[in-house]
């Protein structure tokens, strides 16, 4: 039952729980710093996926790669053929609010996109999608026990990175109350919501469209683990 994009014949290679990076190397790094007995079950373009251990929970950590379309495909999948139940997206995102600076974290509650992802694949109307609720509290109760602050925020899933309008934010910002911006969580909502499953993402803000201010890669490890922690802890 391997697909086109995940070479896996055995479901059991592949845990409940699936955490999502865009970038497989970070899939990668994520398996080698955290997880115990860990195995390398995808490495099909490239898009590393690992199943292994966390304090006795079985993970999969697996790349999305960049945009709707790439985490739309290795999401439905996930769900569909190998039966994964949550699918938390670990991702970045780029600051709206000028309260959010570079390295804080937020929960996504909401995704809110002009992409056609969902009218197109399911027929749904709406613009904004949530994220699980009971995967939310579990991120924020994990958060809250690890002492890491966290903002709860509707982000905005783009398709495009490049504008002609470096200011057009704003203006989404203002009308759909998005408070970052990212590529992936609107089309991994609508896969979860149609397919009756649970998905949910946390981010850190690695560059900020309000101040132009942007990350080292060595500073943006650490707030990446931070983020992987509460992850981690709310997979469990
Ligand atoms: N735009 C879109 N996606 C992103 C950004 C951004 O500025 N930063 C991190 N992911």
């Amino acid at each position: 039952m391997a697909t086109p994009h995940i070479e896996v014949n055995d479901s059991s290679l592949i845990a409940k729980t699936v955490l999502m990076p865009g970038d497989p190397l970070r899939a990668k790094f994520i398996a080698d710093t955290y997880l115990k007995d860990v195995q390398l079950i995808n490495s099909v373009r490239n898009m590393l996926g690992y199943t292994g251990y966390y304090k006795g929970k079985k993970i999969t950590v697996m790349g999305s790669g960049m945009g709707m379309p790439s985490i739309g495909i290795y999401s439905y999948e996930l769900y569909q053929v190998y039966g994964v139940e949550q699918i938390i997206r670990v991702g970045s995102c780029g600051s709206y609010s000028p309260i959010i600076n570079v390295y804080d974290v937020i929960i996504v509650t909401d995704a809110y996109s002009e992409s056609s992802y969902a009218k197109t694949a399911y027929n749904m109307d709406e613009n904004t999608l949530p994220g699980d609720f009971d995967l939310i509290k579990d991120l924020n109760n994990s958060a809250k026990m690890l002492g890491y602050p966290v903002f709860n925020e509707i982000i905005h899933s783009s398709d495009v990175f490049y504008r002609a309008d470096s200011h057009e934010f704003k203006q989404i910002r203002d009308q759909f109350g998005c408070a970052a911006v990212e590529m992936e969580s609107f089309a991994l909502f609508a896969n979860a919501i149609y397919l009756n499953k649970k998905a949910a993402c946390i981010l850190t803000v690695s560059d900020s469209l309000v101040t132009n201010q942007a990350t080292t890669a060595q500073e943006r490890q650490v707030s990446f683990n931070k983020m992987m922690e509460i992850a981690l802890e709310a997979a469990k």
